[in-house]
């Protein structure tokens, strides 16, 4: 079965374009990008840092430690440091709050 689980109002994230959030035991980060939503862990996989605290450039979100780069759709490590992908997750919009499937 699926399970969504519901986070935080989507408003918070498009006003910012990056937001965290927590499901399932998983630490989020959460994007908005042209109105579409976007989530993935928030651990980026090259060292302790949060990529809801970097700098999200169209689809591409920045880790503020040492400015690796990662797709906010699909996860993937784009530019160096980083190259272990991070966890993609699927999000839907209901009720102004954004569901995400972690399981
Ligand atoms: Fe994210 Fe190094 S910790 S690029």
């Amino acid at each position: 079965t699926v399970t969504w689980v519901k986070t935080i109002e989507a408003a918070a994230v498009t006003r910012d374009g990056v937001a965290r959030a927590q499901a399932g035991g998983q630490r989020l980060a959460l994007y908005a990008v042209d109105g579409v939503y976007y989530a993935t862990s928030d651990v980026c996989t090259h060292g302790q840092a949060f990529l809801s605290d970097g700098y999200l450039d169209g689809h591409l979100i920045e880790c503020p430690l040492h400015q690796g780069l990662f797709d906010v759709r699909t996860g993937a490590a784009v530019g160096a440091p980083c190259t272990v992908a991070l966890r993609s997750f699927p999000v839907k919009l209901e009720d102004g709050f954004l569901h995400v499937q972690v399981a």
